[in-house]
């Protein structure tokens, strides 16, 4: 009857078994706990702290957005290790999806495959949205002018230099650069080590000379008051705005999961997952409250709703050309982000097709490019039009709020693990289980709680809709309860 039950769960050897014989092929395990660093800051330095810093600020908490990043930061830590041990403990494709699978079983797999897709493909609409507003600052630099309503969603009311108004029709840069990615990843060129290498440190020199340049020309009167009053609306700042600030910069901390995914290919897992996750994390969170320090202090919080909120802060030092530099590193930033969202949902989807749960469609791999080449096309076209036609405010709530409920199930499989195969070897383990991953629960249920009610609204109906293809095709299509269909 397991096979059956709804609970029909992979065990963890079957698991770790797999893994070592999948396809016949193995990788090598080249990668050292300075690479995987790299790798985690290439894939969480994003539009979280290039965009969403500015217009979490000025909507909900003022300089004391500052405090939100120091609550994403602890929220995330705790998760960090919770990540850490199931990365080195099963490490297979690592993503929240096979843990899950292995502990709650099919259909808690089942949801959360459907809810990473709020991770990962509404992730990388959120990141080129954040992309678009950079370009079109740079290209303007350049003499360019994008006419604004072709690159902000319908809808959205834009004030134009002249004082008029105006409203968006479609957001089309953001098209562009997810169709150009998508292209590259069909073709399967894949980011190399050292190309990665390459960004990851544009985009951190970048970052610390926003910082080393900046901090000289602060005006301390920008961070008074550093908490301003609350509106009398929950959210609108007040102690009320810090939490719904951390759950909206939450967006710029969520990538250090993906390093999971490299846990095969380490040296020595057990030492260099955790150092990699959390050494990740803990330079990004630095930065970031370093970063909002620095633009809360340059420029008045109310004036950084606009799409390049770190720009403006560089024009109000009066560098121009440094305002350059800074947007082309937010775009290579903000580039290799995407590249990785788009990667990481066409695996998820294709480990997910191999376990029937979606059509086989998904894990058709093209015969010469060596590349799921459909799955992409479609997440891209995908991608594409929710970038075009959403605003970033929407996109990242979304995205915090699906990524918040993965991780609060990340945390639960550590604990049920702990029970139920209590003897796997742990070549990581979180100290001071269950406090630890009760903690990181307790934390994500926190920030959640930030999260405006018509963004439960969405996750919902969003849940909704992936038990109904659930029941409807992956039920009678599972691999592991029809065994005999393979
Ligand atoms: N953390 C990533 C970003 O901020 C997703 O873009």
């Amino acid at each position: 009857m397991a096979d059956t039950s709804y609970m029909a769960r992979k065990s963890v050897a079957d698991i770790v078994g797999s893994a070592d014989v999948e396809g016949g092929h193995s990788l090598s395990k080249t990668l050292g706990a300075t690479s995987i660093t790299a790798m985690g800051i290439g894939a969480i330095i994003g539009a979280g702290i290039f965009v969403l810093t500015g217009t979490a600020a000025a909507q909900f908490a003022g300089p004391s957005i500052i405090l939100s990043f120091v609550l994403g930061g602890i929220a995330c830590a705790f998760v960090g290790l919770c990540y850490s041990e199931l990365a080195a403990m099963l490490p297979v494709c690592g993503s929240s999806y096979t843990y899950t699978y292995a502990t709650l079983g099919e259909i808690f797999a089942w949801i959360i495959g459907w809810d990473l897709i709020l991770e990962y493909a509404m992730g990388a609409a959120t990141v080129a949205v954040g992309w678009s507003g950079y370009i079109v600052s740079l290209l303007h630099n350049v003499g360019i002018n994008i006419p604004p309503v072709l690159s902000t969603a319908p809808g959205t009311v834009i004030k134009l230099a002249d004082g008029t108004t105006a409203t968006g029709i479609v957001n089309l840069p953001a098209v562009l650069i997810i169709a150009i990615l998508t292209t590259l990843l069909v073709l399967g060129t894949k980011e190399s080590a050292r190309l990665n290498n390459i960004m990851v440190a544009v985009k951190l020199v970048v970052v610390v000379a926003f910082i080393a340049l900046g901090v000289f020309f602060i005006k301390p009167a920008n961070w008074h008051p550093f908490i301003p009053p609350n509106t009398g609306e929950f959210g609108n700042f007040g102690m009320s705005g810090i939490l719904r600030g951390s759950a909206v910069v939450f967006f710029a901390f969520i990538g250090f999961d993906a390093v999971s995914t490299a846990a095969q290919e380490a040296k020595k897992p057990q030492r260099d997952m955790p150092i990699g996750i959390l050494g990740s994390l803990v330079i990004c969170t630095l930065l970031y409250i370093l970063v909002a320090g620095v633009l809360t202090g340059l420029v008045p919080y109310a004036e950084l709703n606009v799409p390049d909120p770190i720009a403006k802060g560089v024009d109000a030092i009066g560098l121009t050309w440094f305002s350059v530099l800074i947007k082309i590193g937010a775009l290579t930033g903000l580039t290799t982000v995407i590249l990785v969202l788009l990667y990481g949902q066409s695996r998820i989807f294709f480990t997910m097709s191999q376990d029937g749960l979606l059509p086989p469609l998904f894990a058709r791999v093209h015969p010469r490019l060596q590349t799921p080449h459909l799955s992409q096309i479609l997440i891209g076209t995908i991608v594409a039009i929710v970038a075009a036609l959403t605003p970033i405010s929407v996109l990242g709530e979304m995205v915090s709020i699906g990524t918040l409920f993965a991780f609060i199930l990340v945390c639960g499989a550590v604990i049920y693990l702990r029970r139920s195969d209590s003897g796997a070897s742990r070549p990581f383990r979180v100290p001071g289980v269950p406090l630890v991953p009760v903690l990181g629960i307790l934390f994500c249920l926190l920030l959640m709680a930030g999260l405006p009610l018509v963004t439960w609204v969405r996750l919902f109906v969003w849940l909704v809709i992936g038990l109904i293809i659930y029941v409807t095709y992956g039920r009678n299509h599972s691999k592991l309860r029809f065994p005999e269909r393979q």
